[in-house]
C-alpha cells in the first residue's frame, strides 16, 4: 500500500470527483505534496478528511463550519482519535436536530405538514385558513420543533 496517494486514486477510494478535490484544497480543507514533475500527491490520512467534509456537507453543515472545525486539527502530525472526537464533539447538536427533522419527516409526511396549500382533508382542521404561514415559510409542521 502506498504512504502518497495521486489524485486518481484519493478520487478512487473517497468516492469525490477529482475536480472536487483540488476544490478542496483550494479551500485549504486537505492538502498535498508535488512530486518533481509538480503532481499531487495526498497522505493516506486525507482520506478521513474527504469522508468529513463529505457526510458533514451530507447533513447540512455549510462549507464555511467545516472549514473552521479542520483548522482545529494539528497541522505537523497525524490526527488522532482524540483530535477527530474534539472536532465531531461540535456536530452532535446539528446531528441530533438533523435526526428529529428527519424523524418528523417520516412521520407525518401524509398528513398536514402546514405547507400553506390547504388540499389535505385535515387541512382544515390542523392548519385552519393556513394560520400556520404567521410561523414563517415552509412546511411548518416539519420545520418547527412541535
Ligand atoms: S398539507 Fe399543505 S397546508 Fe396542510
Amino acid at each position: 500500500m502506498h504512504d502518497l496517494l495521486t489524485i486518481g486514486e484519493l478520487s478512487a477510494r473517497s468516492g469525490a470527483a477529482p475536480s472536487a478535490l483540488r476544490y478542496y484544497e483550494r479551500l485549504g480543507l486537505i492538502r498535498s505534496v508535488r512530486t518533481s514533475g509538480n503532481q499531487r500527491r495526498y497522505q493516506r490520512a486525507e482520506l478521513r478528511r474527504v469522508a468529513f467534509i463529505r457526510i458533514s456537507a451530507q447533513v447540512g453543515i455549510p462549507l464555511g463550519e467545516i472549514q473552521a472545525a479542520l483548522a482545529e486539527l494539528p497541522d505537523a502530525r497525524t490526527p488522532t482519535k482524540a483530535d477527530w472526537e474534539r472536532v465531531s464533539r461540535r456536530w452532535r447538536d446539528r446531528l441530533d436536530e438533523h435526526i428529529a427533522r428527519l424523524e418528523r419527516v417520516r412521520d407525518r409526511l401524509t398528513g398536514c405538514i402546514g405547507c400553506g396549500c390547504l388540499s389535505l382533508d385535515d387541512c382544515p382542521l390542523r392548519n385552519p385558513n393556513d394560520v400556520l404561514a404567521d410561523d414563517g415559510a415552509g412546511p411548518r409542521r416539519l420545520v418547527s420543533a412541535e
